[in-house]
Order: C-alpha cells, then sequence, then structure tokens
C-alpha cells in the first residue's frame, strides 16, 4: 500500500463538484496524514482566469468545514493549501495543458529532483468533455515511466442508456488502458457498501443463511428528504432511476448478490459482480411503481413541477420501486425490491435482509429475523432476533441486536467516500471502481426500462405528497414482494 510521489490534478477546479467533494476529499487525506507535501501536490485546472491565491480563498471556506473542531485548524487549511497551484487553460486546445506540464516540471524540480512523479487526474467535469479533455491528457501530459505512470479518475454520468456509454467507452479506450481509467461510484467509497463482501463471507452464520432457503426478501432504499430545489432542469433530463439507481444502488444489489471471489483482488471481485449482474431477469415494466412528488400535504414545500427549471408537464420520475430476480441457484424467487425516492419523509439509505419465518407449533405468529445494514447517515448492522421478555414472563419479543458504528466504533477514522476512492487510486487500487464490462451490464439492465418509461406510450407517475413514504401504492407492492412489515418499521 505504499504511496509513491503524485501530482493530482483538478480538472473542473473552479466548478461545484471540486469545491463540495473533490478538493475536501485531498483535504480529508492530507488532514489525516495519509498524503504529505513531501508525496503530493494538488494543481486546479479551468477555464477561468484565476491566480493561485484566488483559487486558495475559493477552496478555504470549504476546508475549513472539516476543521471546525481543531483548535490549529485554520493552520491545517493553510498548509494544505501552500501544495495547491492553479492553472488556466481551455479544455479543448493545447495550449493550457502544454502549461500544465511546465508546471509539473517546476512541481517535480522542487518535489523530486526533477524525475517525473505520477499523476492522477481528476475529471470534475460534465461527461460532454471527458472525450476531449482525455485526447488532450493524452496528447500533451500523459506519462508511462517505471516510476511516473497516468492515471484518470472519471465520475458519472457514463453515458444516458446502453448506447452513449457505449460511445464513450469508445472514445476513451483507445486512450487508456483500463488500468489507469478509475470509474467513480461514489457509494464504493462507503463504510458500511465496502463492509457487505465480509460481512458475508467473513461470518459464517450470515454466509450459510444468505440464500432462497433463508432469505424471504431483501429491500435496498434510498430516501432523501428534499426535492430537486432549483435543480430540476438537471434533474429532469436524468430521473432517479439514472440517478441513483441504475449506478449506486445497483452496485449494492450486486456486493450483496455475487457469489465469492476466490480473493479480494480487484479483478476476482470485479469478475463476480459481472457474473451475477448477468444473472439478472430483464426488469419487469408491469411490475414497477412510479411515482413524482406533489406539494407537502400542508402546502408548504413545493411540487417537483413548481420547480422553475422543470418543464411543464414533465413526467419525470423522483421515485421507483423495482423488483429484480436473479436466475440462479443461490437466489432464483427471493424478491429483490430497490426503492429511491426525493422528497421523502426522511434521509437514509438502508438495506433489510428479511430472513422466512420459523417453523410454527411452539409459537404462534413470531416475527422474522431480519438484519438492517443502515449505510447512512450513523451507519449500524442490527438484527432483529426473538428472544424470551425478560423477567417472569414466558411471551417472546423482537430485540436487536445492535453495532451502531458511533458507539462502538469511536476511536477510528471513518474517511468519507470521497476520500476513501482518492486513496485506493492512488495506491492503485481498483476493487471499488465501476469495471467497463460492469458498466456495460448495467446499462443493458435499465435501458429497456428507461425506453419504455420515457417512450411514447409512457405511464405517468403517481403523485406522492413531498415529505411523505412515497406513493401509496408502496405497502401493497412491498407486501406482493414477501416482505412483511414489522413492530417498528
Ligand atoms: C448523486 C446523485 O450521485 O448521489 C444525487 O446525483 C444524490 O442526486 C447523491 O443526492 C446521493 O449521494 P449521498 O452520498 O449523499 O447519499
Amino acid at each position: 500500500n505504499k504511496l509513491n510521489k503524485y501530482i493530482i490534478t483538478v480538472f473542473g477546479a473552479s466548478g461545484d463538484l471540486s469545491k463540495k467533494k473533490t478538493f475536501p476529499a485531498i483535504f480529508g487525506l492530507f488532514k489525516q496524514g495519509e498524503i504529505s507535501k513531501d508525496e503530493c501536490r494538488v494543481v486546479g485546472y479551468a477555464r477561468s482566469k484565476m491566480s493561485n491565491e484566488e483559487l486558495r480563498d475559493r477552496l478555504k471556506p470549504f476546508l475549513l468545514k472539516q476543521v471546525s473542531k481543531e483548535s490549529n485548524g485554520e493552520q491545517i487549511v493553510d498548509d494544505f493549501l501552500a501544495n495547491v497551484t492553479y492553472v488556466q487553460g481551455s479544455y479543448d486546445s493545447d495550449e493550457g495543458y502544454k502549461q500544465l506540464g511546465e508546471s509539473y516540471k517546476e512541481i517535480e524540480k522542487n518535489m523530486n529532483n526533477g524525475s517525473p512523479v505520477n499523476r492522477l487526474h481528476y475529471l470534475a467535469l460534465p461527461p460532454s468533455v471527458f472525450g476531449t479533455v482525455c485526447e488532450q491528457i493524452k496528447n500533451n501530459i500523459y506519462i508511462n515511466e517505471d516510476h511516473a505512470k497516468t492515471k484518470v479518475i472519471v465520475e458519472k454520468p457514463f453515458g444516458h442508456d446502453l448506447e452513449s456509454s457505449r460511445q464513450l467507452q469508445k472514445e476513451l479506450a483507445p486512450l487508456f488502458s483500463e488500468d489507469e481509467l478509475y470509474r467513480i461510484d461514489h457509494y464504493l467509497g462507503k463504510e458500511m457498501v465496502k463492509n457487505l463482501l465480509i460481512l458475508r463471507f467473513g461470518n459464517i452464520l450470515f454466509n450459510s443463511a444468505w440464500n432462497k432457503e433463508n432469505i424471504q426478501n431483501i429491500q435496498i432504499t434510498f430516501k432523501e428528504p428534499f426535492g430537486t430545489e432549483g435543480r430540476g432542469g438537471y434533474f429532469n433530463d436524468i430521473g432517479i432511476i439514472r440517478d441513483v439507481m441504475q449506478n449506486h444502488l445497483l452496485q449494492v444489489l450486486t456486493l450483496l448478490t455475487m457469489e465469492r471471489p476466490v480473493t479480494f483482488d480487484s479483478e476476482a471481485v470485479r469478475d463476480e459482480k459481472v457474473k451475477v449482474l448477468k444473472a439478472i431477469s430483464p426488469i419487469d415494466h408491469n411490475d414497477i411503481i412510479i411515482g413524482q412528488y406533489g406539494k407537502s400535504e400542508d402546502g408548504s414545500k413545493p411540487s417537483y413541477l413548481d420547480d422553475e427549471t422543470v418543464p411543464e408537464g414533465s413526467k419525470c420520475i423522483t421515485f421507483a420501486a423495482l423488483n429484480f430476480q436473479i436466475r440462479n441457484e443461490r437466489w432464483d424467487g427471493v424478491p429483490i425490491v430497490m426503492k429511491a425516492g426525493k422528497a421523502l419523509d426522511v434521509g437514509k439509505v438502508e438495506i433489510r435482509i428479511q430472513f422466512k419465518p420459523v417453523a410454527s407449533g411452539m409459537f404462534d405468529q413470531i416475527p422474522n429475523n431480519e438484519l438492517v445494514i443502515r449505510i447512512q447517515p450513523d451507519e449500524a448492522v442490527y438484527l432483529k432476533c426473538n428472544m424470551k421478555t425478560p423477567g417472569l414472563s414466558t411471551s417472546t419479543k423482537i430485540t436487536d441486536l445492535n453495532l451502531t458504528y458511533a458507539d462502538r466504533y469511536q476511536d477510528f477514522w471513518i474517511p468519507q467516500a470521497y476520500e476513501a476512492l482518492i486513496r485506493d487510486a492512488l495506491i492503485g487500487d481498483h476493487s471499488n471502481f465501476v469495471r467497463d464490462d460492469e458498466l456495460d451490464v448495467s446499462w443493458a439492465l435499465f435501458t429497456p426500462l428507461l425506453d419504455y418509461l420515457e417512450g411514447e406510450n409512457a405511464p405517468a407517475p403517481t403523485i406522492y405528497p413531498y415529505g411523505s413514504r412515497g406513493p401509496s401504492e408502496l405497502n401493497e407492492y412491498m407486501h406482493k414482494h414477501n416482505y412483511k412489515y414489522m413492530h417498528g418499521d
């Protein structure tokens, strides 16, 4: 896991993503001592005219948020920013990239006696310019020497459907090998998502029960308590399925259902992921719920269509529930329900594995075991078990065996998703990045559904109130898919 010397370049340095996510993540690694000034320098690149100082001033308030509890917080931020420089240039002409190359030489002179160091390029940019920027990187600042390699991080959306994703692949593949490309799905950097394979395969109890003989239903839920809030114009072309289901939640589903990889090697893991994705049946268009949020019940929160950036009469989906069937020996017949929505009652992302009931006879209606893995907020794993009610009673009581990270693991640093993934890219670990064939199968699975939902005969979404649990047919849908609501749900 040795970290070699690096220059990290953030393309799109003046944009929102880089201010809010990319630079804070690099800073987080610095603050944590994962990268140091001797090992790593950071360069911002964008079209805006700016000095080094101006970029630093722009970034500073975002970084200060991360050190609000530390007495020497501002000093840490300043130390980090002293290693951040800026190069201005356009995305499509050589000039700026040549200047970038010059600035690398300068950095290498005082960091590595003039010998080249590794280059990690983070594209915090819209996908429309991925191709151009990658071509320019290849032509002007590409390096592939023993101790100085090139790596490129790109972020979703990787296309809009199967065809456009393949097109993008076609543009990038001749420029960089799979080994040089890192496709970020930030859910793969979340602590609980990274825990899934260990939880499953490292515990004989879970491992042996992880199949259709014991599991009745799996539920993967994503809830956000806010709507598009002015970003509707952007969201309208995407919808909830592309926004979080085809990528983030499908990754969770894959890790929950794949077979045991031979090792933790990134290719071994991703080979198994692709296999299970290929075993998923086409999504049944008649077995879905789609919704769009309306005004809140008290009228205080706007509907999706009230967002001025949304085209009038839009049928864009802000909520969906989909059922997946995996036709293999382990899963055949187990409903896997994925549901996601904006403007709901709470913000949380969790997995529920509901087990089958125990035999009746000695018990009359005893609740099913359920394993809940809360990805956010407050990472937790808890298992609902039946216990004797304490005391003289002989009745049973459903009780949580509860592992809440904030209570149990107080002394651990749990990195933010982007921090974890940038570090993985620096050390060259591809396990938590999306491979090209994996991306292809995921689009192949979702594209027919998206075509149907965006075609001429598209059904109208059910309107649900802002701040509610989603469309009213949801309970019935869950029931139909074997999910049993129990006390406390
Ligand atoms: C992004 C989506 O990929 O993920 C956003 O574009 C969504 O719409 C976000 O809010 C959710 O990420 P997180 O880490 O906040 O759960």
